[in-house]
C-alpha cells in the first residue's frame, strides 16, 4: 500500500474535471486499509473515499487524501426456494456486475443497468432507474469504521434509504468505508415494465417474451439514446433531484404551467421533473465555454472538455436560480460537491 502525493484525479471522475488529489491510495485489500489507518498522513487529512467518481464535483483541488476502493470479488453465498443472496467487492463495476447477474439468472437489478459507477457507491445514494431502487433488493453490507478499523454490518433498514439517500450521505458521511454489498436476488422474477419508456422499448426491439435480458437491453438503449456517456463528454448523470412538492403547490403550477410533469407520491406530494422545470427555463443544450446542459436530458450538467468544476458548479447555481424565479421550486444538488466552493 503506497501513498502518492500530488496525483491528478482527472481520469478518477466521469466529469473529467482535472483536479488533483494531495494524496491518493488504492486499497486492494482489508489489510491495505487497515494499514493506511494507521498512517499519519491518512490520521491528519481530510478524506474522500472514491468509487468509480461517477457522482462527484470537483470545484477545487482536493486537499486531503483520496482513498480508491479496489476491493474485487463476487459470489452467490446463499439460496432458498424464492432468492439468490449474491455478494459483491464494492470497487465491481456496477454494470459489469449487473450483466454478471443476468447471465447467472439472478433476477432484478436488470432495470438498474449501465448505471456508472462501483458497486460500493450503489447504497450511498440508493441508486434508481426505470421503477426500482436498490433498496428494494439490498440485503446488508459490511463496512470498516474509518478511524477504528472495525467490521460493521449494516441492515436495509439500518441504511435508512430514502430517494437518492441513506444513512452513508447524512449522520454517517465519511465514516464507514464499505467493503462489500449483498443483494437478495430473486428466482422468479418479477418484471418491472411500468415505465413507459421500457414497454415502448420493448415493443421497438419486437421482443415478444419478457426476460430480465430483454428488459435489460430495454434499459441499455433507452439510457444510451437520452444519456451521455461518460465515455465520451464528461458528465455525473442527473446533477439534480427531482424536487418533492406538496399537492396544492402542484395544482397551483399546473394552472400556469399545464404541461408540467408530476408523479403523485403516497404521501399526497407530487414529484416533479427537474428536467422539464429546467427545459422550460431555457436551458436545455445550452453551453458556456465547456459547461453545458445535456442536449437531450436537461438533468444532465456536461462538460465538454475543459471545464472547471467550479464552472460547472456555477452553472448549475443559474439552473438553480432560474427555477426558483419561475416556478418557486428549489432543487437540490444530487451529485457530491467537493469542496464547497
Ligand atoms: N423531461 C423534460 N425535459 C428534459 C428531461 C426530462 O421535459 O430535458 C421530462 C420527460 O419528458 C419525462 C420526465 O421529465 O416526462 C422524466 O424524465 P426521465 O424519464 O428522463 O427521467 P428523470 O426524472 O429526468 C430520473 C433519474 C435518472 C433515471 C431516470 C429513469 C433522478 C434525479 N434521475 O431522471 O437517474 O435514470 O429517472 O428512471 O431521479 C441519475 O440519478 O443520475 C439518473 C440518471
Amino acid at each position: 500500500m503506497t501513498i502518492y502525493e500530488n496525483q491528478s484525479l482527472l481520469l478518477l471522475n466521469t466529469f473529467h474535471i482535472d483536479a488533483s488529489a494531495r494524496y491518493l491510495v488504492e486499497i486492494n485489500s482489508e489489510s491495505d486499509f487497515l494499514s493506511l489507518i494507521t498512517d499519519k498522513k491518512y490520521i491528519d487529512s481530510n478524506k474522500l473515499v472514491l468509487g468509480g467518481g461517477s457522482n462527484l464535483l470537483f470545484t477545487k483541488d482536493f486537499n486531503g487524501i483520496v482513498i480508491k476502493n479496489n476491493l474485487l470479488g463476487k459470489e452467490l453465498i446463499k439460496e432458498d426456494d424464492e432468492h439468490y443472496y449474491v455478494k459483491a467487492g464494492a470497487g465491481e463495476v456496477w454494470h459489469e456486475f449487473v450483466v454478471w447477474c443476468i447471465k447467472n439468472n439472478y433476477a432484478g437489478l436488470e432495470n438498474l443497468s449501465l448505471i456508472p459507477g462501483k458497486v460500493g457507491a450503489s447504497p450511498m445514494q440508493n441508486i434508481g432507474a426505470y421503477g426500482v431502487e436498490i433498496k428494494d433488493l439490498f440485503k446488508s453490507l459490511e463496512a470498516l469504521d474509518m478511524q477504528t478499523g472495525e467490521n460493521v454490518v449494516f441492515t436495509n433498514t439500518q441504511c435508512e434509504f430514502g430517494y437518492r439517500e441513506s444513512v452513508f450521505k447524512r449522520k454517517y458521511k465519511n465514516r464507514y468505508f464499505i467493503k462489500s454489498v449483498t443483494f437478495k436476488l430473486n428466482k422468479h422474477p418479477k418484471f418491472n415494465t411500468s415505465y413507459g419508456a421500457i414497454e415502448k422499448e420493448l415493443e421497438v426491439m419486437g421482443v415478444k417474451e419478457l426476460s430480465i435480458k430483454a428488459i435489460s437491453d430495454a434499459v441499455i438503449r433507452i439510457r444510451s439514446s437520452k444519456l451521455p456517456d461518460p465515455a465520451q463528454i464528461g458528465n455525473a448523470g442527473s446533477f439534480f433531484k427531482n424536487p418533492e412538492v406538496p399537492g396544492a403547490k402542484y395544482e397551483s403550477l399546473k394552472q400556469g404551467f399545464p404541461t408540467v410533469v408530476g408523479y403523485p407520491l403516497e404521501n399526497g406530494n407530487v414529484k416533479l421533473a427537474a428536467g422539464w422545470l429546467i427545459e422550460q427555463c431555457g436551458w436545455k443544450g445550452k453551453r458556456e465555454g465547456d459547461a453545458g446542459v445535456h442536449i437531450n436530458q436537461a438533468l444532465v450538467l456536461v462538460n465538454y472538455g475543459k471545464a472547471k468544476g467550479s464552472e460547472i458548479y456555477h452553472l448549475s447555481s443559474e439552473i438553480l436560480k432560474s427555477v426558483h424565479d419561475k416556478f418557486g421550486v428549489d432543487l437540490e444538488r444530487e451529485v457530491n460537491i467537493y469542496d464547497h466552493l
